[in-house]
């Protein structure tokens, strides 16, 4: 998730662009970069880090120009640096984009047979070579943009300028936003309201496979295949303030509403169904590393290592390797044994937490093979480790994990499945079923969002529980710990999770009419005895709130409350069973007023023992 914006009017580019990428940093802070269109050409300006090391650069620069594009970019591929940075130039060709290009190593391969060279690690530098080619067979930039994205795959917001057309910017969509702006006599654009809200409220906003030409006359639209759309501009009356977070109150709420999005990124362009594998290169083993594998530690603390624990289900399943998954922060001061036969996978968001790191190290010395999963390119942990598998989740800003922590389930879902397609236990047609599921995950997530209201009603009842009890088997079991870790950060109730089949071994002793207990009770191989617990906690008077596959009337017989979420292979049920877990958890601080986004004592990335 980066941010892109653009500007083409009367005044000095560079200032509004500048404006407008501040307004954009929470979708991405690594490096960040200008194109300025003036009476010199082209000029570009880029610099690693904070958006107040581009404003130096800029400063020292004097640009001139009233046209130009910019980027702040969180990275997908490529490192932070400054060759890596937005805008990449190819001749007079300068691009800035969100998203990824699902086919850039096929087209580099072919690019490169042709005798292009590139400067960056990026998916973007292609797209500016293939524009920059199709620039020099047409007569417009506009025609040339739409040439080039006839051989583009995947995701992108682009804003594109050449020093041939001064004044002009062509911008393209597919699944990734792009707003225009339009002001007087000027005209805008960028990947969100917020960078554009400054100058002003009339808003245009591009659709699936459509592009279009601004120049400080006005807007052309047309859809990539050549027809003109007609579009009225919107009002928009949000504070600069509401509308980075989209209209929504708190980041936390919009990144667990981002979720759909974050799953589909990070499964872009990873999967083929056709041979039922991951396209992978990224996970650093082959087919012989892989059978050398004697067990699978996972290393991960807080959110993570719930995500981790759902990880040494299905690898254990799906590649029959043992499996564990362990709590760095204990493991680090433990002298594990590890060996050179391990893969040890390191999840981490941030990819920086200092007890997750420690324990990596001593893998490393003993010879273990590393594979991070983090949600930020070139973090410390990936760059300890043989291999990264990245979760494309963009910046999490909300201290509580929430869109990370379902991209690490779906990032470790695909390296179970890749083991067990390596390792000969997992036969082509299952792991083709998986993976087709693992692609219907998105919208499973949209239907299990849209009953926000019934979870909002749940809270309103429960919001001055002084404890709750989250049960769950099997692959609920994570997923009962991870909804307590969510109650207990941003609420300050206190909240634990339980494996439902421990519950007769103490907990039920807590149970009393004043005690919700949550119940992850999907539809799963563990159903019918998950059903035995919460008939154990109603006969205690216990209120039970159930988190079920849709339509389960059994189920909703002996629950106070039931939370559906829809069907879905039964290995992927905790990608939609965290939902309603993680809006219960998000009304009821909401209703009691604490600061959801950094609630106290937390830290969003834990860098201390
Ligand atoms: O960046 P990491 O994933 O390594 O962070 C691990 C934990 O600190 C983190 O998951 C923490 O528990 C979150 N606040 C959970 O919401």
């Amino acid at each position: 998730m980066c941010g892109i914006v653009g500007y083409v009017g009367p005044r000095q580019a560079a200032p509004i662009l500048l404006d407008g990428l501040r307004r954009l940093e929470y979708r991405g802070y690594d490096s960040a970069g200008l194109a300025i269109q003036g009476a010199r050409g082209i000029e570009i300006v880029r610099a690693v880090g904070k958006l107040e090391n581009l404003t130096r650069a800029v400063e020292g620069a004097k640009l001139d120009g009233s046209s130009g594009i910019g980027h702040t970019r969180w990275a997908t591929h490529g490192r932070p640096s400054e060759p890596n940075a937005h805008p990449h130039l190819v001749g007079d060709v300068a691009v800035v984009h969100n998203g990824i290009i699902e086919n850039h190593l096929e087209l580099k391969r072919e690019l490169a047979a042709d005798g292009a060279t590139f400067s960056s690690d990026t998916d973007t530098e292609i797209v500016a070579h293939l524009v920059a080619r199709a620039r020099a067979r047409t007569p417009s930039l506009f025609l040339a943009v739409r040439a080039a994205l006839e051989r583009v795959r995947g995701a992108y917001a682009l804003a594109i300028v050449s020093g041939a057309e001064p004044g002009k910017i062509v911008v393209a969509k597919s699944a990734s936003p792009l707003v225009i702006g339009l002001g007087d006599g000027e005209v805008l654009c960028g990947s969100d309201v917020p960078a554009l809200l400054s100058y002003t409220r009339r808003m245009l906003f591009l659709e699936e496979g459509e592009m279009a030409e601004l120049s400080a006359s006005g807007v052309r639209i047309e859809t990539l295949a050549g027809e003109s759309v007609a579009r009225e501009a919107k009002r928009i009356d949000w504070s600069p303030v509401q509308a980075e977070k989209d209209g929504y109150k708190h980041f936390m709420l919009k990144e667990i509403f981002e979720q759909p999005r974050a799953i589909a990124d990070t499964l872009r362009g990873r999967i083929s169904l056709e041979q039922a594998e991951l396209v992978d290169g990224e996970l650093g083993f082959d087919a012989k590393v892989a059978q050398g594998i004697e067990r699978v530690v996972l290393l991960a603390c807080g959110t993570s290592y719930h995500a981790a624990l759902a990880g040494r289900y299905w690898i254990e399943q799906l590649s029959r390797v043992p499996a564990q998954a362990e709590l760095a922060s204990e493991v680090r001061y433990r002298e594990p044994v590890f060996t050179k036969k391990d893969l040890v996978i390191a999840v981490s968001q941030s990819g920086e937490t200092a007890d997750t790191l420690a324990a990596v190290r001593s893998a490393r010395e003993a010879g273990a093979r590393l594979l991070a999963v983090a949600n930020v390119l070139d973090s410390a942990i990936p760059r300890a480790a043989d291999g990264s598998l990245y979760t494309h989740a963009g910046p999490e800003i909300g201290v509580a994990s929430t869109k990370c922590f379902t991209a690490q389930l779906a990032a470790l879902f695909m390296v179970a499945v890749h083991l067990g397609r390596r390792r000969g236990s997992l036969a082509e047609p299952r792991a083709r079923e998986l993976l087709r599921g693992l692609l219907e995950v998105p919208a499973a997530m949209r239907h299990a969002l849209d009953r926000k209201d019934t979870v909002y009603e749940v809270a309103r009842r429960w919001q001055h529980a002084r404890h709750m009890l989250f049960l769950g088997r099997g692959l609920g079991f994570p997923i009962a710990l991870e909804g307590a870790l969510k109650l207990k950060e941003i609420s300050y109730a206190h909240a634990e999770g339980y494996a439902a089949g421990e519950m007769k071994h103490g907990p039920i002793a807590l149970i009393d009419e004043e005690m919700p207990v949550v119940v992850i009770a999907p539809h799963d191989a563990q159903y019918e005895k998950t059903l035995g617990n919460l008939q154990e906690v109603r006969a205690r008077d216990g209120r039970v709130i159930s988190v079920v596959t849709d339509g389960d009337e059994q189920a909703a017989r002996l629950s106070e409350h039931v939370l559906e979420v829809p069907a879905l292979p039964e290995l992927l049920l905790p990608l939609v069973t965290v939902i309603p877990l993680q809006l219960l958890a998000y009304f009821i601080a909401e209703l009691k007023g604490t600061d959801v986004d950094q609630p106290r004592n937390l830290a969003k990335t834990v860098t201390v023992e």
